[in-house]
């Protein structure tokens, strides 16, 4: 007679094999999925199509708010600042926000995929697209209606540079054969010793503007295809704003969507300490600069046509709303911010204001609300102050992934 422990027992074994196969499947797919290539997809018939909106105001009458937003958040270029814009915008309004599921990206660095959005069923409209990806018109596109605008940012490429290699150095593994105090420095001396295009999250050092956009990353400068895809930017973007001019950007971004002041007044999120932000010398600075040609292609293009855009706009008014949206600022500022200013990590006494580190560090600063706040501001002030990861977790994404793991790449 057979025994009845041989069969419970591998059961048993059966049951714990089990488990242990799904963990480790969990925490595979987790570490590798946002890292897959994805493979083409063809094009669907399942388009967002909105009802036809009513016919508008006569031409000349008052402008109507745009609530239908594609943000091309690219990587180190003030864009946490401005998605905290857009979340309180979209909360106001009542929008509809295409997010990830599990993660703050959407499987960034792969393509865009209209199937990463959380709840996707084929069309499905939605009004603000704002979380990182790597851009994939076409899929973008059909989530959204056909009015709806396109705005990115983009930022002076040596600097972005700067910003990134500080950021995520950590996790390039090339990075790592650098030692000594400056790291940046000894890289850009002679970038061809350490950078590898093939390498583990290479894309993070080197025309990172050009790759979140979605071209090639690797191209040759001389290319005629940097020409066209410049252009083509210009013809899918309705505003290319620039971090350097952020204030300036915001006044277009408001006339553009027809807003408010109240709408665009913020507190710059995300910020490193002045300690941790080296000044790149002449040298440097032109070094990194020429590392990054393609990105300082596309950037020298658009700050053409930013000042362009300003010009048409009128100077002395630009100016004017300048200083309005920054007395607002200062405003809120004096209203919401104990002690008025960022502070070190360490002095944040709510957990929920603590702004994601990256790894190792402790160099992004955060704010302290108030004590007391008018109840007429106190939403208000802590939505402005609220650092991303927990704004999304407030707007009901599920980052299950993110907290499992705490990925240092996975905050800006
Ligand atoms: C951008 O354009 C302005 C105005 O033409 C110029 O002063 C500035 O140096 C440019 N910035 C960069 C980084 O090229």
């Amino acid at each position: 007679m057979p025994s009845l422990r041989k069969p419970w027992h591998s059961m048993a074994k059966a049951l714990i094999l089990g488990c242990l196969f799904t963990g480790f499947l969990l925490l595979f797919y987790a570490y590798v999925a946002p890292l897959q290539v994805s493979m083409a997809e063809p094009p669907d018939e399942s388009s967002c199509s909105p009802p036809a909106p009513p016919l508008n105001s006569s031409p000349g009458g008052p402008c109507r708010p745009k609530t239908d937003i594609v943000f091309m958040k690219t990587h180190k270029t003030a864009s946490s600042t401005l998605l905290n814009i857009l979340f309180r915008f979209g909360q106001k309004h009542r929008l509809k926000f295409a997010f990830p599921s599990g993660y703050n990206d959407f499987n960034y660095p792969s393509f865009f995929k209209r199937s990463l959005v959380h709840n996707y069923q084929p069309g499905d409209c939605f009004n603000i697209i704002c979380n990182h990806m790597r851009f994939r018109y076409p899929e973008v596109r059909g989530l959204v209606a056909p009015d709806a605008a396109f705005i990115t940012v983009l930022r002076d490429p040596a600097r972005l540079f700067e910003s990134s290699f500080h950021y995520f150095g950590t996790v390039v593994p090339f990075t790592w054969r650098l030692t000594g105090r400056d790291k940046l420095a000894k890289f850009l001396q002679d970038p061809g010793r350490y950078y590898n295009p093939r390498g583990f999250n290479a894309h993070y050092l080197r025309n990172l503007l050009f790759f979140d956009l979605g071209y090639d990353s690797g191209l040759d400068p001389r290319s005629p295809q940097v020409a066209e895809h410049i252009r083509e930017v210009e013809q899918r973007f309705h505003l290319v704003m620039l971090q350097e001019y952020f204030d300036e950007s915001l006044v277009l971004l408001k006339e553009l969507l027809c807003w408010e002041l109240e709408d665009i007044v913020y507190f710059k999120l995300n910020a490193r300490r002045a300690s941790a932000v080296p000044r790149l010398s002449g040298e440097l600075y032109r070094r990194a600069t020429a590392w990054n040609q393609l990105d300082a292609l596309l950037y020298r293009h658009f700050n053409a046509s930013f000042w362009r855009k300003v010009e048409a706009f009128g100077r002395e008014r630009m100016a004017r709303e300048v200083a309005s949206l920054r007395r607002e600022n200062e405003r809120m500022r004096s209203i919401c911010i104990d002690g008025g200013r960022a502070v070190a990590a360490e002095a944040i006494q709510e957990a929920s204001m603590q702004p994601w580190q990256p790894l190792g560090t402790k160099t992004i600063l955060g704010y302290n609300l108030k004590k007391r706040i008018s109840r007429r501001h106190q939403q208000l002030c802590r939505k402005m102050l609220t650092p991303e990861i927990q704004y999304l977790i407030d707007l009901g994404v599920n980052l299950w992934v993110v907290r499992l793991l705490k990925l240092p790449w996975s905050a800006e």
